[in-house]
C-alpha cells in the first residue's frame, strides 16, 4: 500500500513529505540543552475528543497517523506506556523493522528502543510476547507497593524499578531514564500515565492526531482525571492529510520565566 501524502501547512507550507523530512521535522528542538530527558506524548482523538473507539485508539488512526505513529518511534531512546493501554491495544514486544533499525544505527541511535511500561499492580505476564520477544531488556516502573510475587517474576525478564509508593512518579522515571542515558522519551499513552505526567509537569511536546470524525458516546479524554495546572503549549507544527490534522505542540515556558 502506498504511503499517505503528508502536507506541511505549519510553520511554511511544504508538499507530499518524504519519511526522511518528517523525521527532521520531528528531531528538531527535540532536547534540552542541560541533558535532560525530552518526554513527547503522541495521541489521536476525534473532533469532538474521544481518545477511544469501542474501547481502542486503534479505530481512530488514519493512514496519516499511522504513518506517523511508526516514525516517532524511530526516534525514541525509549517507548514509555501505561499497562493500561499495554493490556487494552494488546501490545507485542517492541521491536521495530529492520530498515528502522538500519536508520536508527546511520543516526547514531541504539538499533532498537527500549518498552517501558509503568504499572503498580503489575498485571502482567513474563511468558507474553513483550518480554519473551523483547529486543532489548524491557523496563517496568512501578511502586513499593507492588505484588511481590508479580514483581519477582517480572524481574526475571526484566528491569523492574520502584519509582514511587503508591503510584509511580513521573519524575522519579525521567532522573531513572536519564541515569541510563535514554533521553528521547516517547510516550504512547494512556490518559491515566498522561494526567499524571501532565500533573507533575514533565511534558515538553504533545503530538496530537484530530481524526476527522465526531464519536459521541462517553469515550474518555486525553488526560484523565487527575488535577493539575494548566500548561500553555506553542503549536511548533501542523500537518495535513486528506482531513486528519497532525499538530506537534511544545510546552510555552514564557510565562514559566517571566514569573
Ligand atoms: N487515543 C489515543 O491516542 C490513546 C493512547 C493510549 C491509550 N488510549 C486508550 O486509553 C485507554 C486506557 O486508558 P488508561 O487511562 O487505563 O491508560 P493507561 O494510563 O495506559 O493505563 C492506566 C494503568 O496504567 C498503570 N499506570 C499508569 N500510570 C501509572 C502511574 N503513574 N503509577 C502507577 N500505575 C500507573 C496502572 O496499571 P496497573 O493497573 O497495572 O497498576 C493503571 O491502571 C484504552 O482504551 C486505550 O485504547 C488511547
Amino acid at each position: 500500500m502506498s504511503e499517505p501524502r503528508i502536507d506541511r501547512v505549519v510553520p511554511a507550507f511544504a508538499a507530499d513529505a518524504s519519511d526522511e523530512q518528517l523525521l527532521a521535522w520531528y528531531d528538531e528542538g527535540a532536547a534540552h540543552s542541560d541533558g535532560r530527558p525530552w518526554v513527547r506524548m503522541n495521541f489521536v482523538s476525534s473532533i469532538d475528543g474521544a481518545v477511544t473507539r469501542d474501547g481502542r485508539s486503534g479505530g481512530l488512526g488514519t493512514p496519516a497517523d499511522r504513518r506517523v505513529f511508526d516514525l516517532l518511534r524511530l526516534l525514541a531512546d525509549v517507548v514509555l506506556v501505561g499497562a493500561g493501554t499495554v493490556r487494552k491495544e494488546g501490545y507485542g514486544a517492541m521491536r521495530l523493522p529492520d530498515d528502522a533499525v538500519r536508520w536508527r544505527l546511520a543516526h547514531g541511535l541504539a538499533a532498537q528502543p527500549v518498552f517501558a511500561i509503568v504499572s503498580a499492580e503489575l498485571a502482567l505476564f513474563p511468558d507474553t510476547a513483550i518480554f519473551e520477544n523483547a529486543p532489548v531488556r524491557p523496563l517496568v516502573f512501578t511502586t513499593a507497593d507492588a505484588p511481590d510475587d508479580q514483581f519477582q517474576a517480572l524481574s526475571a525478564v526484566s528491569d523492574v524499578v520502584v519509582a514511587g509508593d503508591d503510584l509511580v512518579e513521573p519524575s522519579s522515571v525521567l532522573e531513572e531514564l536519564q541515569r541510563r542515558g535514554l533521553r528521547r522519551v516517547h510516550c504512547e499513552g494512556g490518559p491515566t500515565l498522561a494526567g499524571l505526567m501532565l500533573a507533575d509537569g514533565v511534558i515538553d511536546e504533545f503530538c496530537l492526531t484530530v481524526t476527522p470524525t465526531l464519536e459521541g458516546g462517553d469515550a474518555g479524554r486525553i488526560t484523565g482525571e487527575v488535577p493539575s495546572q494548566p500548561q500553555s503549549m506553542r503549536l511548533a507544527q501542523a500537518l495535513h492529510s486528506e482531513g486528519t490534522l497532525l499538530l506537534r505542540y511544545v510546552r510555552d515556558r514564557r510565562d514559566e520565566t517571566s514569573a
